[in-house]
């Protein structure tokens, strides 16, 4: 059978497929593909890694003999999942094994952007090194401020118990349902969304994008936060307005924002939100260290070989097409 992954991953990685008699294919070309090349080279195909790729209903539709898709990614807004369980396609996510990492990086965008590092750093470059007026542009301190996470699972609690150790932070976290496990292990308090929004210091989203929480934090959210509140996003840009979040900056209605994720991605290099002194903008980088980036895609190859086998795949976001 075929595997046709839409990136290039490293040389043994691949071995546990071809071993199994397998040919894969990928994609080489250093763009995105369109989505009339995915459809062409995934009719040719029994499996699919997708790495970044839109996969609609009109894919599914068109590639509706696939045996399985696996996402190099946790997350799975971007396929219509079910279409996929419509047509009892398995689709394999890559939960776990990116938490740390993006956790990290949550972590990292709270202490630049708290430290206005950022600012810093263009400050030097922009050649105003110079006289240092001792209350100009300070930043705030975390230490003992309280970490409101939206969305407490797995990622949210790694981030929870960094903050916990380096800063002492309290944790509150707002979920659709409570998680007493994270709240026992690390002595979270659930609250409502309105409280998250008036009590945190940080608010740090770790939820899954879906219709319901689609653009919630917006200008309504960011005016009951506190003047001095920092908003991290390394979720999905779609669960904040960004036109929003550029006023709640601009206007100081809140202090400053961290975002890994963008809406649309990528961000476009005129938007104003990079020329902010507040706000600190990555190019989705949770995963992306080298450790998480093989574990991820050695845990998508797992489920691509599943699929091919007709096994249940090891992590698998639509478990319905087995019933
Ligand atoms: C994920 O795995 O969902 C990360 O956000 C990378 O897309």
């Amino acid at each position: 059978m075929t595997v046709f992954i839409t990136r290039v991953i490293p040389e043994d990685i691949k071995l546990p497929i071809i071993d199994q008699g397998h040919e894969v294919k990928e994609w080489k070309e250093p763009r995105v593909m369109t989505d009339e090349e995915l459809i062409e080279h995934c009719k040719e195909s029994d499996a699919v890694l997708c790495i970044s790729q839109k996969l609609d209903a009109n894919f599914f539709d068109e590639c509706s003999h696939l045996k399985v898709v696996a996402t190099n990614s946790v997350g799975f807004d971007h396929i219509d999942i079910e279409k996929a369980t419509a047509l009892k396609i398995p689709i394999g996510n890559t939960p776990n094994v990116l938490s740390k990492a993006t956790s990290d990086i949550a972590f990292l965008l709270m202490q630049t952007v708290a430290r206005k590092a950022l600012f810093w750093h263009k400050e030097i470059l922009n050649g105003h090194w110079d006289f240092l007026d001792p209350f100009k542009d300070l930043g705030l301190d975390l230490q003992g401020k309280t970490l409101g996470i939206f969305g407490l699972g797995r990622i949210g609690l790694d981030l929870a118990k960094s903050a916990k150790g380096a800063f002492d932070m309290p944790v509150i976290y707002h979920n659709r349902h409570k998680n007493e496990d994270a709240e026992a292990e690390i002595d979270a308090t659930y609250v409502s969304f309105d409280e998250l929004l008036v009590h945190s210091d940080v608010i740090s989203v770790h939820a899954n994008l879906n219709e319901e929480n689609k653009g919630i934090f917006n200008i309504d959210a960011f005016e009951k936060m506190k003047s001095t509140a920092i908003f991290i996003n390394t979720a999905r840009g779609g669960l904040h307005n960004e036109t929003d979040l550029l006023k709640a900056l601009q206007e100081g209605i809140i202090w400053g924002a961290g975002l890994d994720v963008t809406n649309p991605e990528p961000m476009d290099q005129n938007n104003p939100l990079l020329e902010m002194k507040n706000a600190v903008v990555l190019p989705h980088i949770g995963s992306a260290t080298l450790e998480t980036r093989l574990a991820m895609v050695k845990l998508s190859i797992e489920n691509i070989i599943a699929g091919l086998n007709d096994e249940r795949l090891p992590e698998c976001v639509n478990p319905e097409v087995y019933d």
